[in-house]
């Protein structure tokens, strides 16, 4: 594989295609055995302890069985993006859907929150556990960041939970989110970064994109870009180092970042 867009979309798209199928045919144990090498810091760690390591119990419990095992993300936007009721909400890359049913308990039924995502059975996932959970106001289109399927000025909130390190455009992905939301409104993204320079053995190495590796930017590298697209008020909420692993060594330079922005109001 080379480090070409498409090629990369292609291949991020099998993998997450193939991480929801498992999620909607397994049991629930087949489906932790079986989602092993998940995106972000958890490529041996069995998907329930992941979630559980990024989301309460009380948070765990408000969402079904079938989107705790494909929760991939590397943070818990939803605690920090300060949601207020009435909001409308999208999510970048919203995969089987956790974060929007985190977060549209707290828009309530005045609210509304939008997951995006590019892959067709992640969508269908997300629907299936949207309609198990019996939400009206949560809906998830089938769409790439780069270019959004959303009006102009419209949305509230952006939250993403390890999606934007998966992109080969961030620049765009960044413009687009700007595009999208109200003046006033906030973005509040989960990702992985690089802390200083970027290891020899990961840069272009395209293989290790899918897994939220290669695709990762330096932390300033990242923010200096958010700032480009015209967001203020940037502040990292919070940062999570990776621990190195045997014969990996240069994972102790990447980290989960939280970060909020906003677009600065008329
Ligand atoms: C690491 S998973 C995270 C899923 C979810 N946010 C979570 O926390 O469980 C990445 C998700 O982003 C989606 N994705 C990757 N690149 C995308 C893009 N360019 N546009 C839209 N979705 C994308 C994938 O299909 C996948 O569902």
């Amino acid at each position: 594989m080379g480090t070409e867009s498409k090629e990369i979309k292609d291949a991020v798209r099998k993998r997450y295609a193939q991480a929801a199928k498992q999620a909607s045919c397994c049991s629930p144990n087949e489906a932790l055995t079986t989602l092993t090498s998940s995106c972000c810091p958890s490529a041996a760690t069995p998907v329930k302890g992941h979630s559980g390591r990024l989301y309460s119990t009380e948070e765990l419990q408000a969402v079904p069985q079938e989107a705790r095992q494909v929760s991939l993300g590397c943070g818990n936007p939803v605690a920090l993006a300060q949601i207020k009721p009435g909001q409308t909400i999208l999510d970048l890359g919203s995969g089987g859907g956790i974060d929007c049913f985190l977060a549209v308990e707290r828009v309530g039924l005045q609210g509304k929150v939008i997951g995006l995502d590019m892959t067709p059975e992640m969508i269908k996932l997300a629907r299936e556990n949207a309609q198990k959970m019996g939400l009206a106001n949560v809906e998830f289109r089938l769409g790439e960041m780069e270019h959004m399927p959303v009006e102009d000025s419209t949305v509230d909130l952006i939250i993403s939970n390890c999606v934007v390190c998966l992109s080969p455009d961030k620049d765009a992905v960044f413009r687009e989110a700007f595009r999208v939301l109200r003046p006033g409104g906030k973005l509040c993204l989960s990702d992985m970064v690089f802390l200083g320079e970027i290891p020899i053995q990961v840069k272009d190495d395209a293989e290790k994109w899918v897994h939220c590796v290669a695709g990762a930017l330096e932390k300033d590298d990242y923010l200096r870009r958010i700032a480009g697209a015209g967001f203020a008020d940037i502040i990292t909420n919070k940062l999570e180092r990776r621990e190195a692993r045997p014969g990996e060594e240069w994972r102790s330079k990447m980290a989960s970042l939280t970060v909020t922005a906003v677009k600065p109001a008329l």
